[in-house]
């Protein structure tokens, strides 16, 4: 079974414990200054190539980064678990595959474009929902889940922490709470090496799948997210505790993790 109580110690022992605020650290934005509707509209029309672009854009890497959030969220078998930002739904699949036929997933996403694309290639798994909703306000009373999930969704919510706060709200004592995003590598010129070459590359796989102006709000999105260990705070900040991250591809990625009190 993924998600096992083993496999989350292993990736215990090789992240960092956020139990303080860092000192000195740099502050990020709070949220994406882009409104709400522009990137709706954004994600609608790259719904029909995201997934092809992700595979592209992450050489391949996106699945393995996944399949970690899934282990994360600690999952047993009959779990029911909230995937918010869920796109074109691969991250809401892995989950289903973790509680497996007796368990429940809902994907939650602001798009109905991606929603579509979800619904077409994983509409048919048993225990599977995707369901039109903001990550600012989820359609699920307080409680309700094993677990809530968020990935590369985060850096397009108004406000980090009320997204992080709601799906604390949503998820049952000791449950978690699991994000994947982009982050930016360390040390410094490696980030700033990173940066550069996202603002090319990400425009550039836009004009071939022809959708060159959603590409190059990506770069965009990135530019001000948090670092890593100001997310880990801000999740303590939205009531979280046992908050851990983890980082890939030379800081590229993180996943951060908290549990619910
Ligand atoms: C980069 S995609 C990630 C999709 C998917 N989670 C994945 O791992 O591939 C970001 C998703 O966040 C969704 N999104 C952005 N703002 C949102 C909001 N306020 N509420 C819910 N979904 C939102 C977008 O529609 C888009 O599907």
């Amino acid at each position: 079974m993924v998600g096992g109580k083993q496999s989350v110690e292993a990736a215990d022992s090789q992240t960092e414990s956020v139990q303080q605020p860092v000192d000195g650290m740099a502050t990020g934005r709070a949220g994406n200054t882009v409104p709400e509707p522009r990137v709706t509209s954004m994600f609608d029309s790259i719904a029909p190539v995201y997934d092809r672009m992700n595979t592209i854009m992450t050489a391949g890497m996106d699945g393995r980064w996944r399949r970690a959030a899934v282990r994360a969220a600690n999952l047993a078998g009959g779990g029911v678990a909230l995937d918010v930002a869920c796109g074109t739904g691969k991250l809401t699949a892995d989950l289903a595959a973790a509680v497996g036929p007796s368990g429940r997933v809902v994907g939650v996403d602001l798009s109905a474009g991606m929603l579509e694309e979800a619904r077409r290639v994983y509409g048919n798994l048993s225990g599977v929902e995707f369901v039109l909703g903001n990550a600012l306000a989820l359609p699920a009373e307080n409680g309700t889940f094993d677990a809530a999930t968020i990935a590369f969704g985060l850096r397009n919510l108004a406000s980090f922490e009320d997204g992080l706060r709601e799906m604390a709200r949503i998820v049952r004592s000791g449950g978690r709470v699991v994000c994947l995003e982009l982050s930016v590598p360390r040390p410094r010129f490696l980030g700033t090496i990173y940066r550069g070459l996202f603002r090319v590359t990400a425009p550039v796989a836009g004009t071939v799948f022809r959708r060159r102006a959603a590409y190059t709000y990506l770069p965009k999105s990135l530019e001000g997210f948090p670092a890593a260990e100001e997310i880990a705070a801000t999740m303590r900040n939205a009531g979280l505790t046992d908050v851990w991250f983890k980082r890939f591809a030379l800081g590229a990625v993180a996943l951060h993790v908290g549990t619910v009190r």
